[in-house]
């Protein structure tokens, strides 16, 4: 098979800016709200007190590692509340947009995040999803989810073992409708921007963490409740101790 016939090469051909299609719309798209929320159900506030001094931020540079060696031990609510901060945290506002620690095209932010707790001390084991207006993880179910997550992970061993799981869903439509086919690029790169906060906040944080891309889409979506079509998992974290 030829390069030029794979979905890869022409997405990326068509997708390409240049003179003469800039401006062209080859679709129209209504967007979608630009937050979630779960509004009924139970709410954990996580807590930022200081913005604590973690170490020189080169030498956190230079120590990132993809880390799949974990013991079970619990995160403090603490350590959850400063990787959800790296994750999504609100760190500025813009008129309409509520600007974060990791940017996004056009400030439209169409990455949600979900956390599995596995173990920690103060929060319950369980399945979140972060509500960054107000900064709580909405509860959605509750237990210890690593084994389940492993399957869905393709059997990837050291999710059972991992204090939590990071898990990152699009909702296309928030980038698309601005930015057409186009959009896909910026919606995977926005979710490594945001990936690649947790990974060094994990490090400043003296945790592991690994990035996920090998899952079971239709599956992890089915378990989180995702519809797969306006909303679908993109990536995921793994984090320990
Ligand atoms: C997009 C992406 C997907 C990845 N998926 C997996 C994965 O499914 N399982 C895994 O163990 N590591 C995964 N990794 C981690 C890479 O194996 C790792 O980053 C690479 O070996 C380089 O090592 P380092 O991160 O320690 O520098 C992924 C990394 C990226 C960037």
């Amino acid at each position: 098979m030829s390069l030029e016939r794979t979905l890869s090469y022409q997405f990326i051909q068509k997708t390409k800016l240049s003179f003469t299609t800039l401006g062209v719309r080859e679709i129209y798209l209504e967007s979608a709200p630009p937050y979630k929320s779960y509004p009924q159900v139970e709410k954990i506030e996580l807590k930022l007190r200081d913005i604590p001094e973690k170490g020189n931020f080169f030498q956190i540079l230079s120590k990132r590692r993809s880390n799949r060696k974990y013991r079970k031990r619990p995160l403090s609510l603490e350590e959850i509340s400063l990787l959800c901060f790296a994750a999504q945290g609100i760190t500025a506002q813009a008129g309409f947009y509520l600007l974060r620690t990791a940017p996004s095209a056009g400030a439209l932010y169409p990455v949600e995040t979900y956390l599995a707790v596995n173990y920690s001390e103060e929060i319950p084991s369980g399945i979140y999803h972060l509500e960054v207006r107000s900064f709580v993880l909405e509860k959605l179910m509750e237990g210890n989810f690593g084994k389940i997550l492993r399957d869905l992970a393709l059997g990837q061993a050291f999710f059972e073992a991992a204090s939590c799981v990071f898990i990152w869903s699009a909702v296309l439509r928030r980038t698309l409708s601005k930015y057409g086919e186009r959009g896909l690029r910026y919606i995977f790169m926005d979710v490594a921007h945001i990936c690649q906060n947790v990974l060094l906040a994990a490090e400043a944080l003296h945790l592991k963490a690994c990035p996920v891309g090998a899952f079971l889409d239709e599956e992890i979506n089915e378990f989180l409740g995702l519809d797969g079509k306006e909303e679908t998992v993109i990536y995921m974290a793994t984090i320990g101790k």
